[in-house]
């Protein structure tokens, strides 16, 4: 049977999901509080993993240690690097990546972790086809793009940033967690889809538009997750 875990990086991302839910046990763990129960009758644990990379990696591993999670979904809000993705639109992941990460004077691609021989990595194709199914199910006026998450241990705020996300990685959304869930479930070979609702354009107005965008994203996400994790 699927167990699925659905990781947020802020409160504000998971309390929608967590109001909704059954919940049979709450276990804390390194700071975060694991809600184990049912949601729209599967299997699920929700947890906010806190906002940036580490938090997100070492939220993923307890996922995988003592939940024994099968299937892992990262929801939540993103920049947008990609002139089709609006304030509101959702992006689901085909691959994410870690933009921060530069070993390129020993010859590796920009973002690419030594030794680990990927520099992408890949979401679950089943994931990715549910989360698309539920997206045109929930939110009928909503536009889904699939595309590439990239991620780092910062807030993008500057159309130069931005541009070089682009120019160096094809990003598609910039977030915080993304590409550390990832790698998270690649290493424990946990499939993995990231959902994430459009707060801001990653540039020099996202300051302004992500605290007032921020909150209907996160619902957007939000309502897709609840429908889809039936069906996993
Ligand atoms: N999450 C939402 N908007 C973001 C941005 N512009 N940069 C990083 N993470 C984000």
């Amino acid at each position: 049977m699927s167990k699925t875990a659905i990781i947020g990086a802020m409160e504000l991302e998971v309390e929608t999901l967590k109001a909704k839910m059954t919940v049979s046990q709450v276990i804390k763990k390194a700071g975060m509080e694991f809600y184990d129960g049912s949601l729209n009758g599967a299997r699920v644990v929700i947890v906010r993993s806190g906002v940036g990379k580490v938090n997100a990696a070492l939220c993923v591993q307890i996922l995988a240690d003592i939940f024994q999670v099968t299937h892992i979904i990262n929801t939540g809000v993103a920049g947008s690097l990609n002139a089709k993705l609006d304030i509101g639109d959702i992006l689901i992941s085909k691959d994410a990546l870690h933009h921060d990460v530069d070993a390129t004077i020993f010859g590796y691609k920009p973002g690419e972790v030594p030794q680990l021989g990927l520099r992408e990595f890949p979401a679950d194709e089943r994931l990715m086809q549910l989360a698309k199914a539920s997206c045109e199910k929930v939110n009928t006026d909503c536009h889904a793009v699939t595309g590439r998450v990239v991620s780092g241990d910062q807030f993008i705020s500057s159309r130069e940033v931005k541009a070089r996300l682009i120019a160096d990685f094809q990003g598609d959304c910039a977030e915080m967690e993304g590409a550390s869930i990832a790698h998270g479930a690649y290493l424990n070979q946990i499939p993995f889809v990231i959902i994430r609702a459009i707060s801001d354009k990653a540039d020099d107005s996202a300051e302004m538009d992500y605290p007032t965008f921020e909150k209907a994203a996160a619902l957007h996400s939000a309502a897709l997750v609840e429908d889809m994790v039936a069906s996993i």
